[in-house]
């Protein structure tokens, strides 16, 4: 008998052939995620979930979900897992890691290069029919090369994105939980405190993952402390920015422009005030979303389910020790 899985959305199809053949799954064959009822309704007997970032993974979840053993996420952040609670009972978590990174970083740098140069703006002014003639004094932007980037987190994507800023000849300042040597040696990144960062930097492009101790990491007192031409980019997770706080200091030409593949919540509704501003660039969660990437992160998620359903250690663990075995005590 294959073991029972619940996968809450369609999949790219090398991915879904690879589950179907090792499983017995149910799949939500809709755009939308599982409402919370459904989504508690269809793990009551699974072995597997395999779910995305829009799944609320928690205690009640777990609850009942009796026979769950192993949660593969599709998506490298698994904020949206209790991964706590998984590990106290004995539930592999899995991620994907790795195969997003640069495409990830891509759209980071996208993004910061169509803030600066006001690319979006520009495009809606020539569909509305308002675009006249050149003149020299029409959407004039910031310049990116020779720059400074103030880059928070610099983990995998962090990293990327510090390469594609030295190809733009920018200094790179960077902050985080610790001190990376290599990078600083191979990148010249130069490690800053938050604040330092914050006042320096031209550019600031947040990489961290979603905490309790991220949470609102940026709010009014960091938009305080940066340039009045500053361009903040969100690429991470929505609420690692307070919306509030964000609103007023582009309302207000405490910075200059946001650029924000992530909200709280998402969607932002249409009627949400930031979405009055034109210089905010906002766009639906996309940051990995290429072919190609999507792709390799549903195989490598399913790949993890597979894993985890047989006992075994999948490629890319979040909570290793729920498989690790206890040394044997040797008797003398
Ligand atoms: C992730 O994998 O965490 C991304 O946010 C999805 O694009």
């Amino acid at each position: 008998m294959k073991p029972k899985v619940f996968v809450t959305r369609p999949l790219p199809n090398e991915a879904m052939d690879k589950i179907q053949s090792a499983c017995d799954a149910k799949v939500w064959e809709h755009e939308l995620p599982p409402s919370r009822n459904a989504l508690l309704r269809n793990v009551a007997d699974i072995e597997g979930l395999l779910s995305l970032l829009t799944d609320k993974v928690d205690e009640e979840l777990m609850n009942r979900a009796r026979k769950l053993k192993v949660v593969s996420n599709c998506a490298v952040g698994f904020d949206n897992i209790d991964v706590q609670e998984a590990t106290k009972r004995g539930i592999i978590v899995g991620n994907t890691p790795g195969v997003l990174t640069d495409t990830v970083a891509d759209l980071a740098f996208g993004l910061l290069i169509a803030a600066a140069r006001r690319v979006v703006e520009g495009d809606r002014v020539v569909r509305a029919g308002k675009w006249k003639t050149w003149g020299p004094m029409i959407l004039l932007g910031q310049d990116v090369y020779n720059t400074t980037i103030g880059i928070i987190g610099l983990g995998r994507i962090g990293s990327a994105v510090a390469k594609r800023a030295k190809g733009f000849g920018m200094k790179v300042l960077y902050t985080g939980r610790g001190r990376h040597p290599q990078a600083e040696t191979e990148l010249g990144a130069e490690y800053a405190e938050l604040d330092r960062l914050l006042a320096q930097s031209d550019f600031i492009t947040l990489h961290t993952n979603l905490t309790p101790e991220t949470y609102h990491l940026i709010g009014e007192k960091q938009f305080e402390k940066m340039k009045r031409t500053a361009v903040l980019v969100n690429t991470s997770r929505g609420p690692i920015v307070d919306n509030t706080a964000l609103y007023s200091a582009l309302k207000s030409g405490k910075i200059a422009y946001a650029a924000l593949d992530v909200t709280e919540p998402e969607p932002l509704p249409a009627y949400h005030p930031l979405l009055t501003l034109d210089n905010l660039i906002v766009v639906p969660h996309i940051a990995s979303a290429s072919v190609a990437t999507r792709t390799k992160m549903a195989v490598m998620a399913v790949d993890n389910l597979i894993a985890g359903l047989k006992g075994e250690m999948p490629p890319n663990p979040v909570n290793p020790e729920v498989l690790k075995k206890t040394p044997q005590r040797t008797t003398r």
